[in-house]
């Protein structure tokens, strides 16, 4: 085992910030009102979280907005998050790029309806050359399922004969992952105060101090992203090493 320097415990750079954002549903049936308001609540909470990581400094931004199994919900509820994706998408996106953000998807694209698809495709056209925030947005993701493609295309490699099975380490694996050139998350927050990971990043995580707050998603402000930035900053992180 490592001896971590003590250097690098402190520093503690908060690079990329990931998002399970929980608790639509339960704002809305508080509220007398239907789940698909809380949703729509949500995508105001995901102005503020882009705002709040741009004032920040804190460069990557990842959010899961759609879950591969999210598909088993209501017809309405899926069709109705769709049309917020839709109008997110087109509202946004003119501010998104003149703010800098660079637009990212990680999940199986294909599935979305197609007019989504595209969206999702001028989107990321439109913000490509931009720097000042990653925004990755996890539509119809599934970690494993993610893992797994990622397996199938270096099993078509090593058939094709492009490929040992001793060339591939952990590296080499990451880069067929969909998140391929972003850094690991520092920090998975997960609102609503459920404390599962629920097949979100699954093997980039590994190493990501996992914070659960109380606050339902669409109460989620620049302050709830403040608490916890300073709950990374309070902790030590090791990675497998000990403290000196
Ligand atoms: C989980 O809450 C939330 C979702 C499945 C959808 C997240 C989507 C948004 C925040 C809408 C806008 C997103 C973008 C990117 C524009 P839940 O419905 O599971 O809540 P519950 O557990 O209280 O029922």
């Amino acid at each position: 085992m490592g001896i971590v320097e003590k250097n690098d415990l402190t520093a503690n750079s908060l690079k990329h910030i990931a998002i399970i954002m929980d608790g639509n549903g339960r704002w809305a049936n508080k509220r007398a009102l239907s789940r698909l308001k809380g949703h729509e609540q949500g995508a105001n909470a995901v102005r503020e979280a882009i705002k709040g990581c741009r004032e920040l400094g804190i460069p990557f931004l990842t959010l899961f907005a759609f879950s591969s199994e999210n598909w088993k919900r209501p017809k309405d509820e899926v069709n109705h998050l769709m049309g917020l994706f839709r109008y997110f998408f087109n509202k946004e996106l003119k501010d998104l790029s003149e703010a800098g953000v660079k637009v990212n998807f990680i999940g199986n694209i294909k599935k979305l309806p197609e007019d989504v698809q595209d969206l999702v495709q001028i989107a990321k056209d439109k913000t490509a050359g931009n720097t000042d925030l990653v925004l990755t947005i996890a539509l119809s993701y599934g970690g494993k399922e993610e893992i797994t493609s990622a397996a199938r295309k270096i099993a078509k490699l090593i058939l094709d004969g492009e490929l040992a099975p001793d060339e591939i380490d952990e590296t080499f694996f990451a880069s067929h992952l969909e998140t391929d050139g972003l850094p690991d998350p520092d920090i998975i927050l997960r609102t609503s105060g459920e404390q599962r990971i629920s097949n979100f990043l699954l093997w980039q995580s590994a190493y990501s101090e996992l914070i659960f707050q109380e606050v339902l998603w669409p109460d989620f402000d620049r302050s709830w992203l403040e608490k916890a930035v300073d709950e990374f900053h309070s902790r030590c992180r090791r990675y497998g090493a000990i403290s000196v």
